[in-house]
């Protein structure tokens, strides 16, 4: 009985791992397009594919950005400025990738810029804070992805979001968690919608990695400005120890992340090359081995073990 259950999970491996080693053809061919260039995953990722001979659109937010990289890739690689906020700058990026790649349509649309700061206490944020994160993480997804969408289904190809495993467990406050949440949902239902045309959608759930999403130096300035401006209430109710707190948890996130920006990227690549991509990619042993089982247990669970090292504010009546 136990060996013909360890001979079934085997074969079950055996013929995932075989099924997922069969890549598309033609990949010189296929025009991927790539937000958030200037740094981090979507700089890599522009480089890695260009490397493989696909044809790389890369979308940067500064024209700086987008020297850098044209200056560390082959010619094949192009790139436009875009800001994910701003509709006109998502149409005219739009319409360059249309006449980039014509009939043929676009292969792979991979949304990755993306911002976290203000993390923070909730209650130390404004309505504007969270807004500020949702444009680009959330709304910069969505019209992107609508913008473009036409160009995609004419290729029957492919959209890679990249959320996190703060999508999937909500470890602190400001938008960026929520962000990411919404990230997956979207993905979700966009998945379902486009199943009928052949195009598939996959989600990139990455633990923590060390890149320009979380500068320390300038987020300890961020946190200070926001408990500068907090009410008088507030700075009562938590105290000078729970900032001090606070700041060092985040701050030793530092040690945690991960150097490996090409546990990600690899995801990303298989996401947009293989035959059978998966639906959901967990980057990172943190995510695999840590945050994507805690996110299954009971939320009792949980939360008594993301608060078991938390800060406590000084007076809770
Ligand atoms: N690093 C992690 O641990 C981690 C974990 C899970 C998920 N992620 C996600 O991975 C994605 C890439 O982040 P990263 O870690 O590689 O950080 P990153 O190095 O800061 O890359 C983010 C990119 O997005 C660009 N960007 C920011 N605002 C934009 C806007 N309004 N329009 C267009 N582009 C904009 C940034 O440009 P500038 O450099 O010019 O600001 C930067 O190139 C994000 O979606 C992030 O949420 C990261």
């Amino acid at each position: 009985m136990w060996l013909s259950l360890v001979v079934l999970v085997g074969l079950y491996y055996l013929v995932r791992w075989y099924r997922e080693r069969q890549v598309v053809s033609h990949l010189q061919d296929k025009y991927v397009f790539i937000t958030g260039c200037d740094s981090g995953f979507g700089n890599l990722l522009a480089r890695q594919l260009d490397m493989q001979g696909m044809r790389v659109l890369a979308a940067c937010l500064t024209e700086e950005g987008a020297k850098q990289l044209r200056d560390r890739t082959s010619a094949r690689l192009e790139t436009v400025t875009l800001d994910v906020t701003n509709t006109e700058s998502i149409a005219a990026a739009t319409q360059w990738v249309k006449e980039h790649v014509g009939e043929r349509g676009l292969w792979g649309l991979v949304n990755n810029a993306g911002i976290a700061l203000p993390v923070a206490p909730n209650e130390w944020l404004t309505k504007q804070d969270f807004v500020r994160v949702l444009e680009v993480n959330l709304l910069g997804v969505i019209e992107v992805t609508l913008s473009l969408l036409p160009l995609v289904r004419k290729a029957r190809g492919r959209v890679v979001n990249v959320a996190s495993i703060l999508g999937r467990l909500s470890l602190s406050g400001g938008g960026y968690c929520i962000s990411k949440y919404g990230v997956e949902a979207f993905s979700d239902s966009l998945r379902r919608d486009l199943f009928y045309f052949g195009v598939k959608v996959a989600i990139i759930e990455p633990g923590f990695f060390r890149t320009n999403i979380l500068p320390l130096e300038r987020y300890s300035q961020t946190l200070k400005n926001q408990w500068n401006q907090a009410s008088s209430e507030v700075k009562e109710t938590y105290g000078e120890k729970f900032l001090a707190h606070y700041m060092k948890t985040i701050t030793s996130l530092e040690n945690m992340c991960s150097e490996d920006l090409s546990l990600v990227t690899n995801c990303m690549e298989h996401a947009l090359t293989a035959c059978y991509p998966r639906t959901r990619y967990s980057a990172g042993w943190d995510a695999k081995l840590f945050y994507i089982p805690m996110s299954y247990l009971p939320t009792f669970l949980v939360d008594a073990i993301i608060s078991w090292n938390a800060p406590k504010p000084e007076k809770t009546l």
